[in-house]
């Protein structure tokens, strides 16, 4: 069974227990200031899970693509990537703990043929606010005794290590799920929820995690020696954070998401992630360019680390580029450049003579391009840009090389300072030098490399810098705010530049709104003040804001604005339009597909003032915009 085929089983299979399937969001998420990247499949989801209507109703199943930037560094075992497809299905309070349950052990099982016997589940202990989660265990308990298999539940204590049994009982750092980790880490209107984790068991005489350090510690299903991998979370997001704790959702909802990888490690009972079939095309380029084999015996064999990096990273780079992420300084563009750039330097390592990450990428253009269409469409983008980054740093990295060895034989230490120079000279990005200094053991002071960055002043990464620190989301009221007056935004350019005029782009902070939008020229002094006076009266007109589902034809005939992806369009499906304007009349201010939130009346903004009008790209212009109490004009 290839990967493809347990990708799509999964869909069919919740399609036939009335799941609508849609396609994976961007992995760029629109309009959430909290993250810079898509990391799970329910973050798409988060509006729908706090109680927003779906547009395409309460059962929902996809492959969400996901990039964790967190997880650069990590990657060279045999499991983690940065990029993975994260399989979901959603209940928005339809079905909830015993269909999941239920349908999760047939799709294991009889979908993808998975041993029952060697599959282990975890389940909620409780805490002093939420019970054990009795009735998760009697559904687990039903399904393995139907295929003849006495499930006990068990409490143990993870450091005696597993014992005997099949469902297990964690606490809340292992069993319990919200963006922000455990109940007392979660801010106030947060969701979360206990889950039911399910484990594939590689073998006892398999400690297959490749630094033996776990190997030694007492095992268990939830440990780290690699005898077990996770396949699938199952959360019952059911609870948001209050000030004295917790209250239920309005509704009960099921989040599911498993590894697409993981699962197909399990059903080939291999755990070298790297070696599934999504990585065939692409592996055997690196073997040509390497002139070696690929070995999963990362211990016996120092090639395998680097094939890994350059596996991931470029396959991750080749779905970012697809999404609209170019390599730059800033934000996304940042991960992309060093993802690059990494990719190179471990190609470099492995004997790389010729450029080739424009190779790798195509493999996987090959490979993806049923499931994702947009990789084909995008394919010449991707090529190139990788081709000219690759082209970019190769000339520096050699150089850069010489001289990180000719400062480290000086005196057996990088500075800071001389982090800077790398980077200024060479273009190695600090990672890479933190990283060659870590390869020998030594320590570069970062905070003498951001003054030196700051004071040079040539980059403008300090803006995303709290982006980086991944704070959480929380649908704050700036935030919403912010958002109502984007689409008030949109629709008053429309209004004075003309309808040539389309969102290009937008990001959202709770300080500010950025709004990218297709415009040839410079915006003049008047037009600005036309466009915030039209959006100001609009504030002053109290305008109620109401959403409507409406099927695709609907919606464009009614004059809607906004995004018609072809997810829509393959959908035949329905979306969801903000009205701004009275129901009674039916005059709108504006009318635009949006998932939401928005507030209720656009008198909550207060006053509209557009503190910078830039270009970002031939055609394209940025505007930055903040919402609350009237400023002094300036
Ligand atoms: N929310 C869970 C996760 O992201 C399951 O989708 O892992």
């Amino acid at each position: 069974m290839t990967t493809s085929d347990i990708r799509q089983k999964y869909l069919e299979f919740f399609a036939r227990h009335g799941h609508k399937i849609i396609s994976s969001a961007s992995l760029v998420p629109e309009n959430d200031p909290t993250t810079l990247f898509t990391g799970s499949g329910m973050q798409p989801m988060v509006p729908y899970l706090l109680g927003e209507a779906h547009p395409d109703g309460t059962r929902i199943v996809d492959s969400q693509k996901c990039f964790r930037s967190q997880d650069i560094e990590e990657v060279g075992d045999n499991r983690h990537t940065t990029f993975f497809e994260m399989l979901g299905n959603w209940s928005l309070g339809d079905y909830f703990k015993k269909e999941q349950v239920s349908w999760m052990f047939e799709f294991l099982t009889k979908e993808i043929g998975l041993d029952p016997t060697r599959l282990y589940v975890t389940v909620f202990r409780g805490n002093d606010q939420i019970g054990r989660d009795e009735e998760t265990v009697g559904y687990w308990k039903e399904a393995f005794g139907a295929v003849g298999i006495d499930a006990k539940d068990v409490d143990f204590s993870e450091r005696d290590g597993m014992q005997s049994g099949r469902i297990f009982y964690y606490g809340e750092k292992k069993n319990w799920w919200s963006r922000s980790g455990v109940p007392s880490n979660m801010p106030l209107g947060e969701p979360g929820g206990p889950d039911t984790e399910m484990f594939w068991d590689l073998g006892s005489d398999r400690k297959l995690h490749e630094s033996s350090v776990f190997a030694s510690q007492p095992c268990h299903v939830n440990c780290d020696c690699g005898r077990f991998i996770e396949i699938g979370n199952n959360v019952f997001m059911q609870y948001r954070k209050t000030e004295t704790g917790f209250e239920l959702l309005p509704k009960q909802n099921v989040d599911f998401g498993g590894g697409l990888e993981r699962m197909a490690a399990a059903v080939n009972d291999n755990p070298d992630m790297f070696t599934i079939d999504l990585f065939d095309g692409a592996r055997k380029v690196v073997e040509t360019i390497s002139h070696q084999p690929y070995s999963s015996d990362l211990s016996n064999n120092p090639s395998t680390y680097s094939f890994r990096v350059i596996l991931d990273h470029l396959r991750a780079a080749t779905f970012l580029i697809a999404d609209g992420v170019l390599p730059s300084n800033k934000d996304q563009g940042y991960y992309v450049r060093r993802l690059i750039r990494r990719a190179v330097r471990f190609g470099n390592k492995i004997g790389a003579k010729d450029a080739f990450c424009g190779l790798v990428a195509s493999a996987y253009v090959e490979t993806y391009k049923d499931a994702y269409p947009e990789l084909v469409a995008k394919q010449d983008l991707i090529i190139s840009e990788l081709t000219k980054e690759e082209a970019k740093f190769k000339t520096s990295l050699e150089k850069g090389l010489r001289e990180f060895e000719k400062l480290f034989a000086k005196s057996s230490a990088v500075s800071g300072v001389d982090a800077f120079n790398l980077y200024q000279s060479y273009g190695f990005p600090w990672e890479l030098t933190e990283e060659l200094a870590r390869e020998k053991g030594q320590v570069v002071d970062r905070n003498v490399f951001q003054s030196e960055f700051k004071k040079h002043q040539d980059l403008s990464r300090a803006g995303s810098e709290q982006k980086f620190t991944g704070g959480l989301a929380d649908h704050s009221t700036e935030v919403v705010r912010l958002h109502t007056a984007t689409h008030m935004l949109h629709q008053a350019l429309r209004t004075v530049l003309g309808t040539h005029v389309f969102q290009r782009g937008s990001n959202i902070t709770a300080e500010r709104l950025r709004f990218d939008f297709s415009h040839p020229d410079k915006m003049t002094l008047e037009q600005i003040q036309k466009v915030e006076e039209i959006v100001n009266t609009n504030i002053g007109r109290a305008l109620p804001v109401h959403f409507e589902i409406l099927d695709l034809d609907t919606a464009k005939s009614r004059g809607a604005i906004g995004v018609f992806d072809d997810k829509y369009a393959e959908l035949g499906g329905k979306i969801k339009v903000y009205f701004i304007g009275d129901k009674a009349t039916g005059e709108y201010e504006s009318k635009e597909v949006c998932g939401g939130p928005h507030v209720e009346n656009t008198r909550e903004l207060q006053r509209f003032h557009i503190i910078k009008e830039e270009p970002v790209a031939a055609g394209i212009r940025r505007i930055k915009a903040v919402v609350g109490v009237p400023t002094p004009s300036s």
